[in-house]
């Protein structure tokens, strides 16, 4: 598979789909879901509660992407305008040393037991540190088959924390949780355990929920990117230049949260759009990312630098809390389809492919920050959009939009004047 599709976007919609199709090799579900509006209200239903319909985001293909040695298209849901195009342009940079590299620690994830009303919290936390594989023995009773697929409870941990309302004992349950996301594995285990903790402690036990500071799932990607690659005919400036402008960039977002904050945004703006697609919790993705951007000060997910050769090292580490079993995935046709298309194998290699999506996204980002600056792209957009409104044949909405943007004039008036003299 090459994800390489030069000229993707000049395609009309199903010409689009099916050249992605074709080289994707999607399955005839994965088409029609593609095709046609797959989810209704009624399917929507099962999902959620007090459901009154549904709501489409646009679906796009960010083309380039090889991530460890195999080629892949990134599905991407997401109503924002040049992020698509921005994630596919730093891959492209990146397939010239072989793309992106990753790696991950495993599919760990923690869930909290909150005690309270303990007598003596130190001697509580060592009763239950005593009984620790008893407990482990009782949680994974609770998942037999997640056991039998090699995963489940490897530790019991414990932490005294100071509060407001007073010392309170929290247990930590480490659980592998394979290729699910992991929450009702560990929410449930967590839940079986407070009985035995409250006779353990003899205080009360009050929260049983996992942590989405998930920094036992940490998902790691690189990429080495020569400096000619970031040039272009557009911009006066080299690529040394560029690559310079992108580490002093980062340095900006490494010593200010106010910087640090929208850096981190732009990470997600493509991390959020594959779990959309694919129907993961991207609330979860993000708390566990932020939370863990913060763990010594806010700072920014990705770092920067200048490597011996003068290629411009970029590197992401975050957690990612996403699986490829259990979850929504299955109840959503598009979502499927999504996977269909990313074809990973595990949550550990979807957390890879998330990871690299952060990092293109964030070089794309940035790239175009020190340069042109984020409006010409988005303004493009904007003129289409203007066009479509001022009733533009869609045969003519790029080259109304193409126009207005040359002359620097993208308003209404201008683009039905456009509708007129071209339309005839
Ligand atoms: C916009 O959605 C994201 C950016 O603001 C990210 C950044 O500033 O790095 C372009």
């Amino acid at each position: 598979m090459d994800s390489r599709l030069p000229g993707l976007y000049k395609q009309d919609l199903d010409q689009r789909l099916s050249s992605v199709a074709e080289r994707a090799d999607l399955s005839e579900d994965a088409v029609r879901a593609l095709e046609g509006k797959s989810f209704d209200a009624e399917d929507a239903d099962t999902v959620s509660e007090n459901v009154i319909g549904t709501i489409e985001f646009p679906l796009g293909i960010a083309t380039n992407f090889r991530i460890d040695g195999q080629d892949r298209f990134v599905p991407m849901a997401i109503e924002e305008s040049s992020v698509v195009a921005a994630a596919a342009n730093a891959a492209k940079w990146a397939r010239q040393t072989g793309g992106f590299y990753t790696s991950v620690s495993g599919p760990v994830m923690i869930a909290q037991i909150q005690t309270v009303d303990v007598a003596d919290s130190h001697a509580a936390a060592l009763r239950i540190q005593r009984r620790a594989e008893e407990l482990i023995e009782l949680a994974n009773e609770q998942d037999p088959i997640l056991v039998e697929h090699g995963g489940g409870c490897e530790d019991i941990q414990t932490r005294v924390v100071d509060t407001p309302r007073g010392e309170m004992v929290i247990t930590h349950l480490v659980v592998d949780v394979r290729d699910a996301m992991g929450g009702n594995a560990v929410n449930t285990m967590a839940e079986a355990l407070a009985p035995e903790i409250e006779s353990v402690t003899g205080g009360d036990v009050l929260l049983r929920i996992l942590s989405n500071l998930a920094d036992r799932r940490l998902a790691r990607a690189s990429c080495s990117i020569p400096p000619a690659e970031l040039e272009s005919d557009e911009i006066d400036l080299s690529g040394t230049e560029i690559r310079d402008r992108i580490v002093d960039a980062w340095a900006f977002a490494e010593s200010d949260p106010y910087r640090a904050a929208t850096h981190n945004k732009g990470i997600m703006n493509g991390i959020d759009a594959v779990a959309t697609a694919t129907y993961n919790d991207w609330r979860a993705i993000e708390a566990g990312a932020h939370a863990y951007a913060a763990a010594d000060g806010y700072g920014p997910l990705t770092n920067y630098a200048v490597d011996g050769e003068g290629n411009l090292a970029c590197t992401i580490e975050l957690p990612i809390q996403a699986g490829t079993v259990g979850g929504a995935t299955q109840l959503q046709p598009v979502a499927k389809a999504a996977m269909e298309l990313l074809d990973v194998d595990s949550a550990d290699e979807f957390a890879g492919v998330l990871a690299a999506v952060g990092l293109a996204q964030n070089l794309g980002g940035l790239r175009a920050l020190v340069s042109e600056g984020i409006q010409s792209g988005h303004m493009n957009l904007h003129a289409k959009n203007i066009a479509v409104q001022a009733g533009s044949p869609p045969d003519l909405v790029d080259e109304i939009a193409a126009r207005m943007v040359a002359t620097d004039e993208i308003r209404q008036d201008r683009a039905e004047e456009l509708v007129e003299e071209l339309g005839e």
